[in-house]
């Protein structure tokens, strides 16, 4: 079964044809990043409207670099939540346009799912349940429960900034740039993690909090002058020690088969091997660029519900708060 796959909910425009849920036969991502970092981070309006102008040339790339027809295509699955309004708009009705005119079963994913799902692509790892995925993006750091296909619980989530938002935040009071993570990282390769930042751990809650961390970051940039370097580094350690410290203990407490990452964030290659070095059992991750936002796991989820014989009807709209579990 070959899905295409439309992913739009915040500034990628992302095309992939998947096969089986598994072989990547495309994955198409038009950033939006050179635009939006004129502003320091993304605009709702301007990403829509980018949006609008890549949709129709990114599907066209992802069907000629899978080398298939429209005969080929079995299915559509289009993200349509959780994410901004106006951009989940543009990938949904795109998918249901060409859902009606291809004659073709259309389904609506929760694109915090299809992040975890990037974990089932394009290898042979299966999925051990009941596992404990950790979702760690801009907008989320979800700690979930999966149980089996589609039977998931939500343990913990943010509080207030998102793992990635923290990211983006600190970049920002540093100088750093947009996207703030990679540059964090960047950064944070030449310096020593030598501050150190208070971390919330919220004893007896799978919960996280990160905006203390950025105010003790922004104020210690008030009081003196710092090395880019060195904050940087202490600050991305502060949320690695956290998102690890706590999903190791909820595993160990919960007595799970495995440790799925997902989401921007475990882009990380700090975060990813303090994982690998802590965890009681196996840890997944997708390799960096399927940690990022991409089509391939909205089609590889897809897959997986369009094999149940489930399909959304034309009636599918975005659902911009989503969530999962
Ligand atoms: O999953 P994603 O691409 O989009 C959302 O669904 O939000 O995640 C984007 C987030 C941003 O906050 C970005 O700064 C962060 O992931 N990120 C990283 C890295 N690459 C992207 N954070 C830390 N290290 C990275 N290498
Ligand atoms: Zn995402």
């Amino acid at each position: 079964m070959k899905v295409l796959g439309i992913e739009t909910s915040c500034d990628e425009t992302a095309t992939a044809v998947v096969e089986n849920g598994r072989k990547i036969r495309s994955n198409v991502v038009a950033s939006q990043i050179d635009i939006h970092a004129r502003y320091g981070g993304i605009v709702p309006e301007v990403a829509s409207r980018q949006h609008l102008l890549t949709i129709i040339p990114v599907i066209n790339r992802a069907m000629v670099e899978a080398e298939v027809t429209w005969q080929d295509i079995d299915g559509v699955a289009v993200t349509y939540g959780p994410g901004l309004a106006g951009s989940l708009l543009v990938g949904v009705n795109t998918a249901k346009a060409i859902a009606w005119a291809k004659n073709l079963p259309v389904v609506g994913i929760n694109h915090l799912e299809a992040h975890i799902y990037a974990n089932w692509l394009g290898n042979d790892r299966v999925p051990v349940f009941p596992c404990l995925c950790l979702i760690v993006s801009g907008g989320h750091s979800d700690l979930i429960l999966m149980k089996g296909q589609g039977q998931f619980k939500k343990l913990g989530r943010t509080r207030d900034d998102a793992a990635g938002e923290a990211l983006d935040k600190a970049a920002r009071i540093l100088g750093l740039g947009y996207p703030g993570g990679p540059a964090i990282e960047q950064a944070a390769k030449h310096g020593t993690p030598c501050f150190t930042f208070p971390r919330a751990w919220l004893r007896g809650s799978y919960d996280f909090s990160f905006s203390g961390l950025k105010t003790s970051l922004w104020h210690l940039a008030q009081r003196e002058q710092i090395s880019q370097a060195d904050a940087a580094a202490s600050f991305q350690w502060a949320i690695v020690d956290v998102l690890v410290g706590k999903t190791v203990e909820a595993a160990k407490q919960l007595g799970v088969k495995q440790i799925v990452l997902s989401g921007g964030v475990t882009a990380n290659q700090k975060l990813r091997k303090h994982f690998v070095d802590c965890a009681p059992v196996p840890v997944l991750i997708p390799p960096p660029h399927l940690c990022t936002d991409n089509a391939a796991m909205v089609a590889a989820c897809g897959y997986y519900h369009l094999q149940t014989g489930e399909s959304s009807n034309y009636e599918l709209d975005v659902v911009p708060s989503l969530s999962l579990g």
